[in-house]
């Protein structure tokens, strides 16, 4: 299958990641159907969308016509079948759990056409633990967006050993396609590139404030002023969930039995403090 002939989409799931996926599709003229269990979150979806379109809109960064062909090219559906019956590919970022992720994709091996690709955006879970799960284990991988996906350019896709060279090929060209730039990854590995690159940089900054060599401030500082990140280590922290690094450093944990892999002190007491960063107003720093 040449990737000029993907024309329709399914994503599925449509929650912070699937509803902005599904509309970067549309607007490169996809025709893009939107599944969800819930009737609500796809009502939230097409609400929230709505939203990030018109400021963009009054922002001059797309015209209204734009904006409008594009809410044509979407439908948004709770019927699993519906969405994947003339599907050419099926991007999945429904709950990051992988039994969900597994029932999921043997539903849609029976439900979608024998040459549509099933990826999956997971940020963990690498598409050999779901590739079994279908008989179409060639077609599967891994398509890693970033938050928030109207605004983030890289798509990292991920080789299984499963994984066909034509599979990895249409999956690039297509992220080529709706204006994404693509790493691609020739093997499997743990967190991936850009997480991995992050939760080293995140890490060593936690152990310069513990050992008090440096503030929460001036770590960030060294970051924005001599390494040129826009955000330093902590208020990126803040910004994503001090909740969500402690987690994914337990499941390391769990997954490895590393103990150096096991969250420190800091994440330990700011998830008991129930300061989470921005969204509690309270992390490593304090917002009002
Ligand atoms: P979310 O919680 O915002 O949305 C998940 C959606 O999936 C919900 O609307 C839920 O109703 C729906 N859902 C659950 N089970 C379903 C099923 N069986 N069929 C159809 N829909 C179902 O989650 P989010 O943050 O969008 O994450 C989705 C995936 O994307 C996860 O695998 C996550 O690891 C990955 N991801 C998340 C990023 C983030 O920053 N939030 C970044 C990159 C990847």
């Amino acid at each position: 299958m040449k990737n000029d002939k993907i024309k329709n989409i399914a994503v599925i799931g449509s929650g912070t990641m699937g509803s902005q996926i599904a509309m970067v599709c549309a607007l490169e003229g996809y025709q893009v159907t939107l599944q969800d269990i819930s009737e609500e979150s796809l009502a939230k979806a097409k609400q929230s969308l709505e939203g990030h379109m018109q400021r963009r809109v009054e922002k001059g960064k797309f015209s209204e016509d734009q904006v409008s062909k594009a809410f044509e090219c979407m439908r948004f559906t709770s019927s699993l079948e519906e969405a994947v019956k003339d599907t050419d590919i099926v991007i999945e970022a429904i709950v990051e759990k992988l039994d969900v992720k597994r029932a999921l994709f043997a539903e849609v091996d029976r439900l979608a056409p024998a040459h549509t690709i099933l990826a999956t955006n997971s940020s963990r879970i690498v598409s050999s633990k779901i590739a079994d799960a279908t008989k179409r284990s060639e077609k599967i991988c891994n398509m890693h967006f970033f938050n928030p996906v109207l605004v983030m350019e890289l798509v990292e896709v991920v080789q299984g050993p499963h994984t066909s060279e034509e599979t990895i090929q249409v999956t690039i060209e297509l992220t080529k396609r709706i204006n994404k730039i693509p790493i691609l990854l020739k093997k499997e590995i743990n967190g991936f590139v850009a997480n991995r690159l992050l939760g080293k940089l995140m890490d060593e900054a936690v152990y310069l404030l513990e050992n008090e060599i440096a503030n929460v401030e001036e770590i960030d500082l060294a970051c924005t002023k001599a390494l040129n990140h826009p955000i330093g280590p902590f208020a990126l922290m803040d910004l994503v969930g001090i909740d969500v690094a402690y987690y994914a450093r337990m499941q390391n944990f769990q997954e490895t039995g590393d103990e150096s892999m096991k969250p420190s002190k800091i994440f330990v007491d700011k998830v008991e403090k129930g300061e989470l960063g921005r969204k509690t107003g309270k992390g490593f720093y304090t917002y009002s």
